[in-house]
């Protein structure tokens, strides 16, 4: 069944190669997926070696992981293997037919990204963008084909959750769209379309969500209890493990673009950004046996 809005998939073009823009957490496990579901070259880009080095190492650490498990064949984790390289040069992105960016959530960064992308691959590349909450149609504007850009917005952790949003930005066109949604189903994710809007659909609710849990503990609520009152709400997990797995920079990012959307519905916690500046990750911290405490640096923060 065609999903909702999704154009007739004999307009999609055929993915052949694979580029990833970042080689962060994201756009790792991004390669990884790609790679195994594609089975087509992937090349992951970022600033400087290391982090490319970084990236590439990931995906074959979770390939051996997936060896262990018996999840891959060796011939089909040496295979994998050799389909995710790096390099630091946007040109090895030429015959590229599919490249999506997962670089820091800035719309200047982006718009320079794709720019530079856009140098290197054909006119008919999907350029395809991973971000939380920023316009895509404003990331197109300034290109010479902002009609092959797409929203292509996965969930942490990408390997595991289904859902996939599809994001129609203003100049996006059919064939772009209907070769979004053949390579979502590739990659066995549930595609669904959304509007170019702040924070597109889930987002827009869980920072909702998370904005006020973390409301209540800057009025004095503890963290622990604050985690423990959803608890019958039955999500797979609790809001301050969630804020972790996602990064708190990421959930202040897309609070603030919220606030500055609207102002009357979404609020930026002064606690929030005091954490992120402190450089801190997760609220709670576990000793050797387990045992579960709030970080006492992040408490000091709330207080
Ligand atoms: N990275 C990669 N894989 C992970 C993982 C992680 N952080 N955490 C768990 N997994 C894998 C495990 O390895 C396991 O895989 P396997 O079956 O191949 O062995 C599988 O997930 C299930 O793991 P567990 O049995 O240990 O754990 P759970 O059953 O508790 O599930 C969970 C873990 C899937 C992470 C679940 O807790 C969950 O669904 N949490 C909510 C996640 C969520 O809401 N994500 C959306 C965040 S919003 C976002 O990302 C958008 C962004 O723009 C901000």
């Amino acid at each position: 069944k065609r999903p909702a809005g999704a154009p007739d998939k004999s307009l999609a073009r055929k993915v052949t190669k694979v580029g990833i823009v970042g080689a962060g957490l994201m756009a790792s496990q991004m390669a990884l997926l790609f790679a195994r579901r594609l089975e087509v070259p992937v090349v992951l880009t970022d600033i400087d070696q290391a982090r490319v080095d970084k990236g590439v190492g990931y995906v074959h650490g979770e390939i051996d992981k997936l060896l262990g498990k018996k999840r891959v064949s060796p011939d089909k984790a040496n295979r994998l293997k050799a389909l995710v390289t790096g390099s630091l040069d946007k040109a090895a992105f030429a015959d590229a037919d599919f490249v999506i960016e997962a670089v820091f959530e800035d719309l200047g960064v982006k718009q320079k990204v794709f720019a530079e992308v856009e140098e290197h691959v054909s006119p008919e590349a999907v350029l395809a963008t991973n971000t939380s909450s920023l316009s895509i149609t404003e990331m197109a504007s300034g290109l010479k084909h902002p009609e092959r850009v797409v929203g292509f917005h996965f969930f942490n952790p990408v390997a595991i959750m289904p859902l996939l949003e599809i994001v129609r930005a203003g100049q996006t066109d059919d064939a772009t769209l209907a070769t979004a949604f053949a390579v979502g189903k590739q990659l066995k994710k549930s595609s669904v379309l959304v509007k170019d809007a702040p924070a597109f659909v889930v987002n827009r609710l869980l920072t909702r969500f998370m904005g006020e849990v973390v409301k209540s503990i800057d009025e004095g609520t503890p963290f622990e209890v604050a985690d423990k009152a959803t608890e019958p709400l039955g999500l797979p997990m609790s809001p301050l493990i969630l804020l972790q797995l996602v990064g708190p920079a990421v959930a202040l990012h897309v609070a603030e673009t919220m606030h500055a959307a609207f102002p009357d519905r979404f609020g930026v916690s002064e606690n929030m950004k005091a954490f992120v500046a402190a450089g801190k990750t997760a609220v709670y911290q576990w000793d050797s046996t387990g045992k579960q405490t709030v970080d006492p640096e992040v408490q000091a923060l709330w207080s």
